[in-house]
């Protein structure tokens, strides 16, 4: 491994109201694979964020080369080879992948349009270079996130980075897509002679992909280490700083009456295909069904049609014993269905309004909360709020941050924090942990199984078949918007799921 290629030096930023980064210390050498780790608001991305420019540090230096920088905006991080791979992604949803590639260095016709004929020969050329492969045509709202993240890794490719700063890139990745993203990793390092900084909340990840790997705690980087020596159990004391337990939960014995059934339900997708294709089950109180799948298999359109989001185009769903069939998403909200999305920031949250706006959306119609006119009772308001935010460990400097400065983990936690806060009878949740350090995984995990014990009846659709079968009292497989198989978890193996989940069943079963 080579010498140092970034050397930061007493770095200290300062947020109204937090210490985001204390006094940090840290190098990365040419070559490397380095892993940070560090819980939810640790500072990890904005540590990040400073090395590529977009924040100025409060104090500290910064070497590239073993020469002081003064890193003023991302145009002087991408003149020194940085580029950086956002914790979320900035594409344009409506542009073409060739034309997000070269959007910001866009290759010029006539000196005035954008050559879009050559935009497509330079995606065709560095997803060949790099093995990247995406289609320069499709637009990027039709692609899996995935793709994005290719097309995200390869804009910073084209800007010429040889520094790459990948802000957690699995965390909405699959399985088997975090593994071609490793082997991308391992390409670009080895035969490409790039360096790579990586954050991620996967421990087995850092373990597998990484050369070294830094710990921060509370703003401090609490240490540096190589890979070789590390240890999950290690990573995750340093972290939190005390010894992480991981609980084993019970399945349920107290199944009461069935709140939601969903018979024979077909859903289209965005572009008009087929996305839940005659899919039937039933959830009774006090019970979790865990859905897994590869994701892309009409979970996302599932969860939409279960929570009045998009239009059934046959069958039905029942909540106790209601026809929802034309139900409005408020319908949905008012007949018991809290919905955790998988996408916080498109569906969950809203990013410019205050933590406590978005603590009490859905409750402006609910006592005592309610106020004269449009007006909220204030004062119920900022109990509840403060409540929420003590009771979730939500960190934020106060109630009336804007949600869009929290960092990742905490913006998740917030959106647990408001669906559970409903008590409504039934939950859809998807995706909840994603993002989330092992501690807040730990404590989200016991919340649904807290209100599984209660009586709610849950839906869980997760990519993390590790969750799926530690939280679920039963499991059923979905593979091409059809189900392929139910089962009792006592009575499966990760194996066998992992079969009917790419629809191996399906051709045996005849
Ligand atoms: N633009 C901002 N304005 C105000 N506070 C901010 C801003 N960006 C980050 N913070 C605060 O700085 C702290 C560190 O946030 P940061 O996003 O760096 O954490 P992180 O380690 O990346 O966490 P996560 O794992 O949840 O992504 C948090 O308390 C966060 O609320
Ligand atoms: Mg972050």
């Amino acid at each position: 491994m080579g010498e140092s290629i970034i050397k930061l030096v007493g770095i200290t930023k300062v947020f109204p109201g937090v210490v985001a980064n204390d006094n940090v210390n840290l190098e990365i050498r040419e070559g490397e694979i380095h892993a940070i780790v560090g819980e939810n608001g640790a500072g990890k991305s904005t540590l990040m964020k400073i090395i590529y420019g977009l924040y100025q540090p409060t104090d500290g230096q910064i070497y590239i080369r073993g020469r002081l920088t003064n890193v003023t905006n991302p145009q002087v991080a991408i003149k020194n080879g940085i580029g950086m791979v956002h914790q979320h992604f900035m594409l344009v949803p409506s542009f073409t992948a060739a034309e997000n590639l070269v959007l910001g260095s866009e290759p010029q016709k006539n000196g005035l349009f954008m050559d879009f004929d050559k935009a497509v020969k330079i995606t065709k050329e560095l997803s060949e270079k790099y093995g990247l492969y995406v289609d320069p045509y499709q637009k990027v709202e039709d692609l899996s996130v995935g793709i994005q993240q290719r097309i995200e890794i390869l804009k910073v490719l084209y800007r010429g980075a040889d520094i790459l700063i990948l802000d957690e890139p699995t965390a909405v990745l699959t399985p088997q897509e975090s593994q071609e993203l490793f082997a991308i990793m391992r390409r670009l390092v080895e035969d490409m002679g790039k360096t790579i900084i990586i954050i991620t909340h996967k421990l087995q990840e850092v373990l597998e992909v990484s050369h070294r790997v830094s710990v921060m705690r509370r703003g401090k980087l609490v240490g540096t280490m190589d890979t070789r020596d590390a240890t999950e159990q290690i990573l995750a004391e340093m972290m939190v700083g005390k010894e992480v337990v991981f609980e084993k939960f019970h399945a349920n014995q107290n199944i009461g009456e069935k709140l939601l059934e969903v018979r024979d339900l077909v859903v289209r997708d965005n572009r008009g295909f087929i996305a839940v294709d005659g899919v039937s089950f039933s959830i009774a109180a006090g019970e979790i069904l865990g859905v897994a799948g590869v994701e892309g298999n009409g979970q996302t359109e599932l969860v939409e049609a279960l929570t009045g989001l998009r239009k059934l185009e046959e069958g039905s769903i029942f909540v106790k014993g209601r026809d929802m069939a034309k139900g409005s998403p408020s319908d949905f909200r008012r007949m018991g269905i809290a919905h955790i999305p998988e996408d916080r920031l498109k569906t969950g949250l809203a990013p410019e309004a205050s933590v406590n706006e978005n603590l009490m959306m859905g409750y402006q119609h609910k006592k005592p909360y309610e106020g004269l006119g449009m007006k909220l009772n204030k004062k119920a308001i900022s109990q509840k709020t403060a409540q929420l935010i003590r009771q979730f460990d939500i960190r934020t400097p106060s109630g009336q941050t804007r949600v869009k400065s929290l960092s990742g983990g905490n913006m998740q936690k917030l959106v647990v924090a408001r669906e559970f806060s409903f008590d409504s009878p039934i939950l859809i949740i998807a995706q909840p942990t994603r993002g989330l350090d092992v501690g807040a995984i730990e404590f989200i995990h016991r919340l649904i199984i807290d209100m599984r014990d209660a009586g709610r009846a849950i839906l869980l659709v997760s990519a993390d078949l590790d969750e799926i079968f530690r939280l679920s009292d039963r499991i059923v497989t979905i593979y091409e918007g059809k189900l392929t198989g139910e089962f009792r978890t006592a009575d499966v193996t990760k194996q066998e799921i992992g079969l009917y989940m790419t629809g191996k069943n399906l051709s045996t079963a005849g």
